[in-house]
């Protein structure tokens, strides 16, 4: 795919005019631009990392990724917690090939350098395990303590979510989450509102698509225009509890017909996170056609949790999808919460990663109607993921077209139709959909992209504001 173009500077600003509602589809498919996100934005994000469910004991790990980094998220025999670099630092080869698991150590399977879980290049008088031939082929002299695994700079557990970054200089996670954390806390709090009282179910879903980063970003942080076209099918099918005759939430058409019209409200983050907003009381808890207690359970939860959030004088909104920046998108709809990360391989293939998260004191009869919806729903044989799955797919490909890859984008749907939010540094459309997320994300992307400094990235008086309706 690279063209003359993937040579020539790059002079990104150009390529992105969010103001004017038009972007470039090179930034889809440039393989200068795709390194450009590698060094300048993967490398100094916070990124999520894993559920610290999937690491309950001294000694288990689980495999994850950073950008085009593969890391290791483990819990040493003090129970801390460490993200390191899946990399020997003899010559690279992947230290542990496993997808999770427990171990006292990691050998490297080529030469033989092991690590503990904490990552330091383990020394052991006998030399049976440490560097092999300690004596004979370093003379002694390694200096062992300079050669342990990459470790992440910093890690954060938030209410189980774990999350880390490269960059010593990053400001804090909850200073570069900002008022985006209510739609977190949905994610990681108990339905009703108990906080870190989740868990991951067993098992990461994981497949690739051949289709750019991006577009799975934005689907989710404010692109609420897709469902009816893109979903009709899924809706026509009636996959929810209610089956038939009602939508994939289990609530009537005229329910959700009902919400539509009250939930204008896409708000968008001066710091690139997007989010649809609905209050619980607006999601109309679901039906069950088949489990009238499953009705009643979830109605329940879902008093609980306004209950609270009203004594505590809280905002009970924050139900929808959402996309924290740069690549984990997840639903907090009210009952499904599930996880999808996008870990770019190219600029036109990208690993997606699913987490479903259940309540740790949830009903058994819950707990099994939750693993087989969620299935059914999203991965990579959910009906509703597939059906995505597809436009990024086509949207990609045409991106590369010699004559196609002359005509931008357009991302001007709401310009100039904003008001200010009910959270702070938030912004809403007056209209139910909108563009304005889509097109924060991308002001934010292209500051990172352009490796501009912390100070400015964090900087919202640095994004031009939209014209809001007085
Ligand atoms: Fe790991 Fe040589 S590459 S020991
Ligand atoms: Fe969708």
């Amino acid at each position: 795919s690279a063209g003359a173009r993937d040579r020539e500077p790059l002079e990104l600003s150009a390529l992105v005019d969010v103001d004017a509602g038009t972007i470039s589809r090179e930034i889809f498919i440039n393989e200068q631009i795709f390194r450009a996100e590698m060094d300048n934005l993967f490398a100094r994000a916070w990124l999520f990392i894993g559920h610290e469910s999937q690491i309950p004991e001294p000694g288990d790990y689980f495999a994850s990724r950073m950008g085009s980094d593969p890391v290791l998220l483990t819990r040493d025999s003090e129970g801390e917690i460490h993200v390191l670099l899946n990399s020997c630092r003899h010559r690279g080869m992947k230290v542990c090939r496993y997808d999770s698991g427990n171990t006292l150590q990691f050998t490297c399977p080529y030469h033989g350098w092991s690590y503990s879980v904490d990552g330091e290049l383990v020394s052991t008088p006998g030399e049976l395990f440490g560097v092999p031939q300690f004596h004979n082929a370093y003379g002694g002299k390694l200096r062992r303590e300079n050669w342990g695994l990459v470790r992440v700079s910093r890690t954060v557990n938030y209410k189980g979510l774990i999350f880390a970054t490269w960059d010593d200089d990053a400001p804090a996670f909850e200073d570069y989450v900002g008022g985006f954390m209510l739609w977190i806390d949905n994610l990681a709090d108990t339905l009703a509102g108990v906080p870190a009282g989740t868990e991951a179910f067993g098992g990461v879903l994981k497949w690739r698509v051949k289709a750019n980063w991006k577009f799975v970003a934005e689907n989710f942080l404010g692109d609420m225009y897709h469902a009816a076209t893109t979903h009709a099918s899924v809706e026509a099918a009636g996959i929810g509890p209610a089956g038939a005759n009602s939508s994939r939430h289990g609530t009537s058409p005229e329910a959700l017909a009902k919400r539509r019209a009250i939930q204008h409200s896409t708000s968008f983050y001066l710091l690139g996170h997007g989010a649809t907003d609905s209050a619980i009381e607006q999601r109309v808890p679901p039906t069950f056609a088949d489990h009238p207690e499953l009705t009643e359970y979830f109605a329940d939860l879902f008093a609980k949790k306004v209950e609270i959030r009203k004594a505590n004088g809280q905002h009970v909104g924050g139900h929808g999808p959402a996309t924290l920046f740069p690549s984990m998108s997840f639903h907090s709809l009210g009952f499904p919460r599930t996880i999808l990360v996008a870990h770019p391989i190219s600029p036109n293939e990208t690993e997606l990663w699913r987490w479903f998260i259940v309540d740790k004191d949830a009903r058994p009869d819950a707990r099994d109607w939750l693993r087989g919806y969620y299935m059914r729903y999203s991965g990579p044989a959910g009906l509703t993921e597939q059906d995505d799955m597809e436009n990024w797919d086509y949207a990609t490909d045409a991106s590369r077209g010699a004559v196609a890859r002359r005509y931008d984008y357009n991302y001007a749907q709401g310009l100039g139709h904003s008001q200010d939010g009910p959270i702070e540094g938030t912004v809403e459309s007056v209209h139910w959909s909108t563009e304005e997320n889509a097109r924060n994300f991308y002001r934010r992307w292209l500051r990172f992209a352009e490796g501009q400094s912390w100070a400015s990235l964090m900087d919202p008086c640095s994004v031009k504001k939209p014209d809001v309706v007085a």
